[in-house]
């Protein structure tokens, strides 16, 4: 079978850089083409010492190569026009940026249905984070008060993250209302933002990568379900499974959980 061609959107970036070490390692995937807003040269050189088209220009990149599916990790402000773009040209679509506003997400699933493409939407392709949300939502069932620390690198651009609104709202559905918020006659002086009844509270520090933990509450008793990265890589697996799946399938899976038969 002939490999995937991919083009990486956002390829200077840190987890572009990384999504095109994993698709040139891997026989089933093939780089054809790289996209960033900042270039320095028209070709990028691979590991191997081969070289690739680079351009600031997707519309030339996607018209030249031909990809089956384009890779996206760039900025929230650009993913719009690469969906029209995809849906126009037919192109499949693996979305991992993050920040994406609720009614976006419903235009892309929409744009995917309409043109007969497949989009895959992740806020966080590491399986091990996809697995704390799956367990989070499992306790949540049982157990009326939680609160969600997420800590990043501090050069994250938006906070609270993605997958602490995608965990708290993904938590409160599984239970079928908000959680308890703890009752105070003060109002507090310094608390995160309350999504569903959880407080969210963001770290952001040099040294750190990506970590999350979901912290229950319930008399005389605590639960905790932490994940942590600890290194760029984790991502990846996730995103080969999805560049594999979104050709195979029309319309939005929107979550790993749902790509993995985990949602719902
Ligand atoms: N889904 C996940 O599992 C996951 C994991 C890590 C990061 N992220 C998200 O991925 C995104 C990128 O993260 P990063 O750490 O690689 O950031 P980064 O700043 O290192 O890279 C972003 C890249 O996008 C480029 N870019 C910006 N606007 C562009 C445009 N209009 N067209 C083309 N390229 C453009 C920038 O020049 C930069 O090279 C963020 O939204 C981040 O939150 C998602």
């Amino acid at each position: 079978m002939e490999p995937i061609k991919v083009v990486v959107h956002g390829a200077a970036g840190k987890m572009g850089q990384e999504v095109i070490r994993a698709v040139c390692a891997d026989p089933e995937t093939k780089l054809v083409g790289a996209v960033d807003a900042k270039t320095s040269g028209d070709t990028l050189t691979l590991a191997d010492g081969s070289k690739t088209l680079f351009s600031t220009d997707l519309v030339q990149v996607v018209s030249q190569t031909k990809p089956d599916v384009i890779v996206d990790f760039s900025t929230a402000k650009a993913v719009m026009p690469l969906v029209h773009l995809a849906a126009e040209k037919k192109v499949n679509l693996v979305i991992g940026t993050t920040g994406l506003p609720a009614d976006q997400v419903k235009e892309i699933e929409q744009e995917a249905t309409a043109n007969k493409i497949g989009i895959v939407i992740a806020s966080n392709f590491a399986l091990g984070a996809v697995l704390m949300m799956y367990l989070a939502k499992t306790a949540a069932k049982y157990l009326d008060y939680a609160e969600i620390i997420e800590l990043h690198h501090d050069k994250k651009t938006d906070a609270p993250s993605g997958t602490a609104l995608t965990t708290a709202r993904g938590m409160a559905a599984a239970r079928g209302k908000p959680f308890v918020q703890p009752a105070s006659k003060e109002k507090y002086e310094s608390r995160g933002q309350v999504v569903e009844g959880i407080t969210l509270h963001s770290v952001r520090l040099p040294g750190l990568l990506a970590h999350q933990e979901v912290l229950f509450g319930a008399a005389g008793q605590t639960l905790s379900i932490r994940h942590d990265t600890i290194s760029r890589e984790c991502y990846m697996p996730g995103v080969l499974m999805a560049i594999k799946e979104v050709t195979r399938r029309k319309g939005l899976i929107n979550g790993l959980d749902n790509l993995l038969g985990l949602g719902k």
